[in-house]
């Protein structure tokens, strides 16, 4: 089973009445499961050692894939200077050196380097003093201009600072191979097409999650990372054109409804099985459920993932999150009221 946590097992810190109920069922009939979540913000031993307390279930990083955990296996970027947005604090960029990433870079790094960057973040000043780190020394010995320079954006969890983390990758991204307060020699120019912005050599620009909503503890679906890159590529065509002049942001988006996200959890999920029957297996699992609340991510992702493995998958939609009713965008197998009763489907199903 690979199984959403927000508005599925939690909503914010709160357990869902049944979570519980449902975990210590597939562990006691010993049915293999990942916890599959679009979110983040902290390191995978440290989030599971929450859930574990707050779920009342035993559980550990191989039954665990958040969105930013792909991010670890980009080891080619593990010795460049990575910009991390998104989340509390510097949580993300300890993360992001925990995964190997050497020298890592925080929006409230580069404004308590460079104060007058973005002009309303002064009252915000003390929070970034309190986490800022001194920006790392150009890996380049020679670097000309002697600034920061970027080579990787990536954005880790929800940013908090909307403007300030607008401002910056905005700014790497129009700039002269990613150096900090230069502009490309194209940029600006709107009648140049597409590969007048984000030539090679500029930042490549990586999100963690898709959603546009989540299901957090107010009863509506809060805004999630889909609604902050949904407003910056806003900002992105008004700056460069956008399609009129053939300049279209050049990103890449991981997390759930994606295949790669979905191929990465069945190979914890297939690890997870081995682990508890059969040593080194290579057989198929036989069948696989999806349960989730966000028709977008969860039942999109679970409809549409083509097993690498050959397993088939079935998508399970509960009523305990971002889906309020009606006929949902995407079309699940079935439609139950909580995760209890999602187990108890699957059982059925699977005999
Ligand atoms: O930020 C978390 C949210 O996007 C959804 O998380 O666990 O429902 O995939 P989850
Ligand atoms: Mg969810």
């Amino acid at each position: 089973m690979q199984c959403s946590i927000d508005g599925v097992l939690l909503r914010s810190s709160d357990p869902l009445p049944r979570a519980h109920k449902a975990l210590s069922f597939l562990q006691t009939e010993r049915i293999p499961f990942i916890l599959l979540t679009n979110g983040g913000g902290k390191h995978e031993s440290d989030r599971v050692e929450e859930l574990s307390q707050k779920l009342d279930i035993e559980l550990d990083t191989s039954m665990f894939v958040q969105s930013h955990t792909p991010f670890a296996d980009m080891r080619e970027l593990h010795d460049k200077t990575v910009l991390v947005v998104g989340g509390d604090h510097d949580k993300c960029q300890l993360v992001a050196q925990k995964y190997g990433f050497k020298a890592v870079v925080t929006p409230g790094d580069i404004v308590n380097a460079y104060p007058d960057i973005w002009p309303f973040t002064k009252i915000f000043a003390e929070y970034y003093q309190r986490f800022a780190k001194p920006l790392p020394a150009p890996i380049e010995a020679d670097h000309p201009d002697k600034s920061l320079k970027i080579d990787a954006i990536f954005v880790y969890s929800d940013p908090r600072d909307w403007g300030l983390d607008t401002t910056i990758i905005a700014d790497l991204l129009l700039s002269r191979e990613g150096i900090m307060g230069t502009l490309s020699s194209k940029n600006g120019d709107k009648t140049l097409p597409n590969n007048g912005y984000q030539q090679d050599g500029q930042p490549k620009l990586y999100f963690s999650n898709p959603d546009l909503w989540w299901a957090a503890k107010y009863h509506l679906p809060r805004l999630g990372q889909g609604g902050f890159r949904e407003a910056f590529e806003g900002v992105w065509a008004a700056i460069t054109g956008g399609q009129n002049a053939g300049v279209k942001l050049q990103k890449k988006v991981i997390g759930k409804p994606y295949h790669e996200t979905y191929e990465f959890a069945e190979k914890r999920l297939r690890a997870h099985r081995n682990d508890l029957y059969t040593g080194e297996s290579i057989e198929p699992l036989r069948k696989v459920y999806m349960v989730g609340d966000n028709p977008e991510s969860d039942i999109a992702g679970g409809n549409n993932y083509k097993s690498t493995f050959g397993s088939k998958w079935s998508s399970i939609l509960l009523r305990t999150g971002v889906y309020s009713g009606g006929e949902p965008a995407h079309k699940p197998t079935v439609i139950v009221d909580d995760v209890y009763d999602a187990v108890q489907w699957a059982i059925e199903d699977a005999k």
